[in-house]
């Protein structure tokens, strides 16, 4: 198959195949922190990722969701729709941690009920700036029933995978979303894994995702490794 690299991220390079309506993503192996000023190539993280984002898109399109994956290509590789991305992260916090407990100067730990939503403007040269409903629709990015349907779909997604990672004894405190449009409307896109949510041992309270690394807590492949475990090891 014929591929073409068309966007080199963080995480992921996203290539075009002789299908105009597929993308190849390839998971990278390597972490960034500090909006990228921290880059470490870190063996087997792409794996991980990959793995462990393929499980959840599974389990959240057996339930009713759907999302832009078609099916995994190899251990790095997945096949996915090619989507329209809307251009904003779209942070939910069921518990206070991280950016959200700086900004309020408030206790990490705390729950959130009912859940906060926040958006950001996908940016890096602007530092994905906050942005707000109101300007969402105004600038153009979505409109309001784009809006309540990405909020629909959040709060869906929400409820099954705090149930997901429940039964596998983590909490999930916050995480970030995309979505793009495709013919059958707005559909969840790019990847679901600890580089992008915060999970929480519900007994020990130790951190199994991307903080291990931005705070240099413990080895990031053997965490992530954990939460793969426990994912396969209830299914
Ligand atoms: P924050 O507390 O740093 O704002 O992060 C909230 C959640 O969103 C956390 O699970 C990490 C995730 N996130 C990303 O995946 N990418 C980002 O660029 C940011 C800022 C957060």
């Amino acid at each position: 198959m014929n591929k073409r690299l068309i966007y080199s991220g963080k995480a992921k390079d996203v290539f075009e195949t002789d299908n105009d309506n597929e993308l190849i993503l390839f998971y990278k192996d390597q972490a960034t922190a500090l909006n990228g000023i921290r880059k470490e190539h870190i063996t087997g993280k792409g794996n991980l990722n990959c793995k462990i984002s393929s499980l959840i898109f599974h389990y959240l399109m057996r339930n009713g969701i759907e999302t832009h994956l078609i099916n995994d290509l190899s251990d790095n590789e997945q096949l996915v729709k090619r989507t329209k991305l809307i251009p904003i992260e779209v942070v939910l916090r069921n518990t206070i941690a991280g950016s959200f407990a700086r900004k309020f100067a408030l206790d990490e730990g705390k729950k959130l009920d009912p859940p906060v939503i926040e958006y950001y403007f996908k940016s890096d040269e602007l530092n994905d700036p906050a942005i707000n409903e109101s300007q969402i629709e105004s600038i153009g990015i979505a409109n309001e029933s784009e809006l309540q349907e990405i909020k629909k779909q959040t709060l869906a997604i929400n409820k099954l995978l705090v149930e997901l990672f429940n039964q596998d004894k983590l909490d999930l405190v916050d995480f970030k979303l995309e979505f793009g449009h495709f013919e059958t409307g707005i559909i969840l896109i790019d990847e679901f894994s600890p580089d992008n949510c915060r999970l929480w041992d519900q007994t020990s309270h130790q951190s199994f995702d991307k903080d291990v690394f931005r705070k240099n807590e413990a080895d990031l492949v053997t965490t992530y490794k954990k939460v793969l475990d426990r994912l396969e090891g209830v299914r």
